[in-house]
């Protein structure tokens, strides 16, 4: 049985495969609204055979944007639009996930076709907060500290976030602790410099995603599954590591977390990274086997032989790929075709469908 394409239930939530589209800015949004390019690129991946598809870091404030272009759940205005991008997947057999997200200390600049770091607040920029003052590097905005009320605020978006998710249609939530955006930033002590309950110790540091986690569960029911997406690593001495990362699993574990999507670095500039192909699937299989909960691969993966080895070596349960799915909207179908595995193929596609 091969097993990329065996469907996988994660509490009332059955998804026809362990294909997932990882979630990808795409910095087309306006004052966070979707649009015709939201709906069409993530309905394409859908229309391509996509197990689960989740959709790009979505802030949860205004302020939590990467861009001035990211999208946005905070408010409702934004919902309908996001309905029909929902209701789309669900008609093509997927499952639409949204990635929840603050920016931090990362946010407030520009989109990468645009220019890069800082967007002045002159040019639409705006402030940015962060566990403490210190920016993530020069051309960054300097942000400012998190106060105990920020910080009740910040609980509170996702809180409301994850209730407008629901209402959009969306059946999982992953919550990005990733890339040194703002949970990430209280988690590593490279960006954590706090003397309060939020800094310092590894229970202290971990106290605001555990809180925001909470939070997310009082409105996201408990059918539907929630995510969490790591940087297992800064790739930085002194920094966040695996080790912590094994101990924060087993603890979100504990609270209603289902799934540890494992990815690594961003919070540091220029870290040291070894890329090369599955690089980072060694956490997912660490995390795994270590936290006793299951993981999701992700980073240079890119062909169905590799993605079938990760599932097969019981290193993840789900592979998520993002680049290959922007050179390949339809890798399922392909990928299907490749393995030998009968699938379905949309109606309308039927006819270009390879006989053997
Ligand atoms: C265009 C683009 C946008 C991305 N945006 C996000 C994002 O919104 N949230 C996130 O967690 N990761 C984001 N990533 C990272 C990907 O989800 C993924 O982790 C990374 O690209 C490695 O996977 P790959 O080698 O299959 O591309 C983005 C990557 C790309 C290429």
């Amino acid at each position: 049985m091969v097993k990329l394409f065996e469907p996988l239930a994660l509490r009332g939530v059955t998804l026809k495969n362990r294909i997932v589209v990882s979630p990808m800015c795409q910095y087309s949004a306006e004052d966070g609204f979707a649009n015709d390019w939201h709906l069409v690129h993530l309905g394409s991946r859908a229309v391509g055979g996509a197990g689960l598809i989740i959709q790009e870091a979505t802030a949860v404030s205004f302020e939590g944007r990467i861009s001035p272009e990211d999208l946005g759940i905070w408010k409702d205005e934004h919902l309908p639009m996001l309905r029909r991008i929902t209701d789309f997947i669900v008609a093509q057999g997927s499952v639409p996930g949204i990635q929840l997200a603050h920016a931090g200390r990362k946010a407030s600049t520009y989109r990468p076709w645009s220019g890069a770091g800082e967007v002045p607040l002159n040019a639409g920029g705006w402030p940015v907060v962060g566990p403490g003052d210190a920016a993530f590097a020069d051309d960054y905005p300097r942000p400012e500290a998190l106060d105990a009320a920020g910080i009740k605020k910040v609980i509170s978006d996702f809180r409301a976030a994850a209730g407008r998710a629901l209402a959009a249609g969306y059946q999982v939530v992953e919550l990005h602790a990733a890339h040194g955006y703002l949970l990430h930033e209280f988690l590593s002590p490279l960006s954590n410099q706090r003397t309060d309950e939020y800094g310092g110790s590894f229970e202290n540091r971990v106290r605001l995603l555990l809180e925001v986690v909470a939070a997310t569960r009082e409105m996201w029911p408990d059918e539907l599954p929630l995510i969490v997406r790591l940087s297992a690593t800064d790739w930085t001495e002194g920094g966040w590591n695996a080790d912590e990362s094994v101990q924060l699993a087993a603890l979100l574990k504990t609270r209603g977390v289902d799934l540890i999507d494992c990815s690594t670095g961003g919070n540091v500039p220029k870290a040291p990274i070894p890329v090369g192909p599955g690089y980072q699937v060694q956490f997912a299989g660490r995390i795994k086997a270590e936290a006793g909960i299951m993981t999701g691969a992700v980073g240079l993966i890119t062909t169905p032989a590799e993605a079938e080895a990760i599932l097969a070596n019981g290193q993840a349960d789900l592979v998520l790929l993002a680049r290959e799915f922007l050179r390949e909207p339809y890798f399922p179908l392909t990928a299907a075709q490749e393995l030998g595995v009968e699938i379905e193929w949309p109606a309308q596609y039927e006819r270009a469908k390879p006989r053997a």
